[in-house]
Order: C-alpha cells, then sequence, then structure tokens
C-alpha cells in the first residue's frame, strides 16, 4: 500500500455499515496498515457480558444488547487513534450517531447484497439473520439505516472480488479529509 500507509490518525476511525459489509476484516487491515490497534464493537460487548452476541439476544433481549452496545461504542471512542468495527445497528442509537459524528472519522462501508449474503453465511452468528429470508432482513434494516450510515464522513464500496480496494480507497479518503 506504498505511501499511502504513512498517514498518521488523530481520533479513532470508525466503520459503521451492515451485516456482512466487511467492516471487521477491513478494520484489520485499516490498523495494520496504519499502525494501530483495533477494536470490534460486539466482541466487547461480548466481553462485557461474558455471552456470545447469540446468547445475549436469547437471554436478556435486543434492547439490553443496545444498551451495552452503546456502552461499548462510547467506551472505544475514548481510547485514541485506533481503527473501530461498530455492530451493523449501532447507528441507530441518536446519541451513538453523534459521538461517532463529533468524536472520530466515520466511514460508511457499503456493500451489494450479493456479497453481503456470501460473507454472513460463513461467520458469525447474527442473532437478526436467523430467519427463513435472510435477503429481506437485510434489505429491511438497509432501507431504515441507510440514512443514518450515509452520515458518515467518508464513504466506500467493498466489494468482495476486490480485495484491499476499500481499505486503499479510505486511506487515499483519509489523506485530503483530516
Ligand atoms: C447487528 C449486527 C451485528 C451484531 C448484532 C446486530 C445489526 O454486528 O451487532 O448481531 O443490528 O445489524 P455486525 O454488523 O458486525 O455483523
Amino acid at each position: 500500500m506504498n505511501f499511502l500507509h504513512m498517514h498518521k490518525l488523530n481520533k479513532p476511525l470508525t466503520l459503521v455499515g451492515m451485516m456482512g459489509s466487511g467492516k471487521s476484516h477491513l478494520g484489520r487491515e485499516l490498523a495494520r496498515a496504519l499502525g494501530v490497534p483495533f477494536f470490534d464493537s460486539d466482541a466487547e460487548v461480548e466481553a462485557q457480558a461474558g455471552l456470545s452476541i447469540a446468547e445475549i439476544f436469547a437471554q436478556k433481549g435486543e434492547p439490553h444488547f443496545r444498551t451495552l452496545e452503546k456502552q461499548a461504542v462510547a467506551d472505544l471512542l475514548e481510547r485514541g487513534p485506533c481503527i473501530i468495527a461498530t455492530g451493523g445497528g449501532a447507528v441507530m442509537a441518536p446519541e451513538t450517531l453523534a459521538a461517532l459524528q463529533e468524536k472520530s472519522t466515520m466511514v460508511w462501508v457499503q456493500a451489494g447484497v450479493e456479497d453481503m449474503l456470501e460473507r454472513v453465511s460463513h461467520n458469525k452468528d447474527r442473532p437478526l439473520l436467523k430467519n427463513p429470508n435472510p435477503r429481506a432482513v437485510l434489505e429491511d434494516l438497509l432501507k431504515l439505516r441507510e440514512p443514518l450510515y450515509a452520515q458518515a464522513h467518508i464513504k466506500v464500496m467493498n466489494r468482495q472480488r476486490e480485495s484491499g480496494q476499500a481499505a486503499q480507497d479510505i486511506l487515499k479518503a483519509l489523506n485530503s479529509f483530516e
């Protein structure tokens, strides 16, 4: 990634976007390129609760998960320059959206529905997609969340077939943005 990884973050860079948009993979790539730590809000929530996301949803319900998620994102935003992948629904909390905009460089990781379905088919257990029609769930959630994701500072398309491209695009955008 040549000169582009010379960029120095002065605040967290957050990735928002749908389940299956590839935030975690992309986040690790960016963290490596920029020499900063990578955090994942889902992993923080799991560590806090001592339960998996699926267990939290099943045993305590989605509203409880959302409370933990709000706190996890708020905590992560205080850790200085780093990359944070947020859970797909984190932006639905108005105070989280405001904090992401104010305290981080917020990046909307976009993806086509086919790519999202492909990615979610072989990793992480996602309670919201335990549904006979995950495509419809993703499409409905996207409709609802799009106006919130769109408030990001940077938007990038993350195509399955173009490995590395989205990271390059973000690094390029950072150089002209921050
Ligand atoms: C969710 C996305 C998941 C996780 C939870 C709910 C959502 O994170 O937070 O299953 O509401 O979109 P990823 O976006 O990392 O899959």
